[in-house]
Formats: structure tokens, sequence, C-alpha cells
């Protein structure tokens, strides 16, 4: 669907941003077979079981991150007849259904079920509590329930030694958006002189610089002024931003809400808050020109008249990369 040449390929067509059916296909498709941003580890800092959701807003799932000797996630469905089990975070101890009694420990196991006496096989193997996949990186937590790659793999290109990162503070943002809209417009350091003029004046645009990954790609935006480092825009696919900074770090977790409708979770994490940067702008008016820009994009692409576009090879490299690995997924099941 994407030829993999640039030179010579055509963007994703308008239809994809607007279709429901795709939608739900991208849902199947890419977000379950992805790691999405689950947590923050002051969020399970001490020993305790924390119900969550995964992929809020479009996979829905709810999951238990149970913290005891180790970290460990499962599902948040009674393996009866499907009762949330818990609502609210309590400590490592027994979990009963409180439907019909069932009960793990806090692990997600299997324990004991009343009035079952004379039910054959059980318990097996399937009256745990299935597990989920998680993985970490600095102050992060990552799940996914069906990874078509090794957390290991997805996480590699972001630097590492940001452990000791403190939480500080979390901003949220909803626009009238496709999700893969609001990535694609990320992807780009395009736009940067037309749309974000603050932006602009700090950053050195002519040595802007374009990396891929097998699922990741990354943005360098030197700053005018040399004696500040450059700010790096890490994109993991599907819907995970990390943009490095001297002083931190900003994560932004995007969650499709519906085919055009999207929340930006901005979380910042904070290593030494004395280095500022100028290359990190205002991150409060930059994302509100992008949010304006990328709602009248949504409202373009429904044009009758509008097919699909071109990319530059220069600029458009890492949104090309992007809609290779959205095409990918969706057609072959990646
Ligand atoms: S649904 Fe949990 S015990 Fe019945
Ligand atoms: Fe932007």
């Amino acid at each position: 669907m994407i030829d993999p040449d640039i030179r010579r390929a055509s963007t994703l067509p308008g239809e994809f941003y607007g279709s429901e059916e795709t939608y739900a296909r991208v849902r199947e498709s890419v977000l379950l077979r992805s790691w999405l941003f689950l947590a923050h580890r002051e969020q399970v800092a001490g020993e305790g079981l924390y119900p969550c959701v995964l992929g809020a807003g479009s996979l829905d799932e709810p999951v238990v991150l149970s913290r005891t000797d180790a970290l460990r996630c499962f599902s948040n469905v009674c393996t009866h007849r499907g009762a949330i089990l818990l609502e609210q975070p309590c400590p490592a101890q027994n979990i009963r259904c409180r439907y019909h009694g069932r009960r793990f420990d806090p692990r997600g196991r299997f324990l004991s079920m009343p009035e079952f006496e004379g039910a054959e096989d059980f318990p097996s193997e399937r009256d745990h509590l299935p597990e989920v996949r998680l993985g970490s990186w600095g102050p992060l937590i990552f799940a996914s329930l069906d990874p078509a790659i090794e957390f290991a793999q997805w996480i590699a290109p972001l630097p590492a030694g940001l452990d000791s990162l403190a939480f500080a503070g979390e901003r949220t943002y909803e626009v009238d958006a496709s999700w893969a809209l609001y990535c694609d417009n990320y992807l780009e350091g395009f736009h940067i002189p037309y749309v974000h003029p603050g932006l602009a004046d700090a950053l050195d645009y002519s040595e802007y610089r374009i990396e891929t990954f097998d699922h990741a790609s990354l943005q360098t935006g030197p700053a005018k002024d040399p004696s500040e480092p450059p700010a790096y825009y890490f994109f993991l696919f599907p819907a995970t931003m990390v943009n490095v900074y001297p002083w931190g770090i900003s994560l932004n977790v995007v969650e499709p809400l519906g085919v055009a409708r999207t929340r930006i979770r901005f979380l910042t994490f904070v290593g030494d808050a004395s280095k500022t940067s100028r290359a990190s702008g205002d991150l409060h008016t930059v994302e509100l020109e992008d949010e304006a820009i990328v709602a009248s994009v949504q409202c373009g692409i429904r044009s009758r008249l509008y097919r699909r576009g071109r990319y530059s090879p220069s600029r458009e490299i890492a949104v090309h990369h992007f809609h290779r690995l959205l095409s990918d997924y969706l057609s072959s099941g990646r």
C-alpha cells in the first residue's frame, strides 16, 4: 500500500483517517499487537495491587499491576463469568471476586472457588488470571496484550541511564482528529517554520536530522544557540513519543478515542530542573498550534477531491516510515 521508495511513494489515502472500518482494523491489528504506556513507576511505588486500563479509549483492557516480590500484570477480569475484580488499589493480598467468591493470589493464580464440587477438569490452567506482558524503561512501564516484537527490541533506540527521573506532572489534551494524523504531524519538523514561529526561533531547522529504526524514529533538533544541547524526539510505533531534553523527558501518550477523536497525555519527568532549555519551547503553545493544524487536516482529508499526497524525500522520512509500518501491520498482521 505504501511504496518503500519514498521518492515514488504516496501517503496514506484520506479514507484511512476517516473510516470506522479502518479504525476498528487498526485497533485489532496494530494497537492490540503493540507496546503501550501503562503507568509510571511512582504510581506503583509500594507493594500492592493497582487496577488500570491498557489502551484507555481504544482497547480498554482492564488489567492489574501487581507489585509483590516482582512487578507483574494480569487480567482484572474474573475467569468465572467475567466480573471486574478490583476497582481500587489495595494491599498485595488475595483477591476475592465479589460476584461468586472465586479467589486468586496476588500473582493472579487461582486459589479456590465455592460450590464447584463435581466440576470436571477443574481448576485448570484456564482458571488463573491471564498474564499480560510488561516492559519498563527508566520511570515508564509499558504493556502489550500480544506483542509483535520483543520489548527490548522496541525500546532499544531510547538512551539508557534515565532511571533517576522523577515524575513532575501531567497535562491532558483532546483533539478532534485521528490519532494517526496527530502522529503524522509529530513525525516531521517540516511544519515548524510555518506552524511554530516561537519554536522556529530556538531550533536550527537547517540542521534537523531524521533517523529510522525498526519500530521507531528519531528526530534531532539542534538549538540555534550552540551552547545548548539538541532536543531528541523519539517516536516508538505506534503511539508513544519520548522527547528528551537536557532537564528530563516529556512523554506524549497518544490515546485514540475514536475515528476522529484523540487524547494526548503529556507526562513530564525531571532529572535536573536547573537545566532548562529553549529547545523545548513553550510546550503548551506548541501543542495548541499542532492541534489546530491537525484538526484542520482532519476536515481536509474528508474532501471528495483529496486522494493522497506525496512525501518530501528529505523532510518526511519518519512519516513515510510510520505509514509503512501501519500498512504492514494492516496487510500482513505483522
Ligand atoms: S464472576 Fe467471579 S466468581 Fe463469578
Ligand atoms: Fe508541531
